[in-house]
């Protein structure tokens, strides 16, 4: 059987370029003088924070935590584990939590409990993509690039296998 390949595109390289922008406004707006800590969750949100943190034009601190969820394949099992955490202490600091995509919410809600434990003054999440129809824990999300369908996506940032992250767009995953 062949391969699973990145098929038709779902979010063009254009329409990421002018959301996040949109984004990045819309959070100078929330934080200004707020020194934020931006926590981007590898390997998958490299490419947002990147672009978005380009058009914050405040004081900000950018910082990465890795995550593993139990188990592999295209789906989450639900159990979260910090397997490189983050270099600064956020006591008291307004901190904006950055993901690729959230789907069952499972990820984005451990990570929001063990991050809130260190009591930031302020705890907000940041996703590109929402993938609405696949929730299984209720998550507050305060800013979302896009909502879309439940399908597997790649690229930029988002991968198959490891593959994919490097595509500057958003596309469906054929074949799988
Ligand atoms: P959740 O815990 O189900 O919300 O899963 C979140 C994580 O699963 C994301 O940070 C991604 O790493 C991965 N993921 C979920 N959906 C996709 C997808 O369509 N393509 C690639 N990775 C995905
Ligand atoms: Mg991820």
């Amino acid at each position: 059987m062949a391969a699973p390949r990145p098929g038709r595109v779902l979010v063009a390289e254009e329409e990421i370029r002018a959301r996040v922008a949109e984004l990045g406004r819309a959070i100078t707006r929330d934080y200004a003088g707020t020194n934020p800590v931006l926590v981007g969750i590898l390997q998958g949100a490299v490419p947002f924070v990147a672009d978005l943190m380009r058009g914050l034009p405040i004081d900000l601190t950018v910082d990465f935590l890795r995550a593993s969820s139990y188990g592999a394949g295209t789906s989450s099992s639900g159990t979260v584990r910090i397997v490189a955490d983050l270099s600064i202490d956020i006591t008291g600091r307004h901190v904006l939590i950055v993901d690729d995509i959230i789907d069952t919410g499972l990820t984005l809600a451990a990570l929001k409990r063990t991050l809130e434990a260190r009591r930031p003054q302020s705890l907000r999440t940041c996703v590109l993509l929402d993938k609405t129809g696949r929730r299984e824990t209720e998550v507050t999300l305060d800013y979302v690039g896009f909502t879309i369908p439940n399908v597997f996506v790649v690229g930029y940032g988002l991968d198959y296998d490891g593959l994919y992250r490097n595509l500057p767009h958003v596309a469906a995953l054929d074949g799988i």
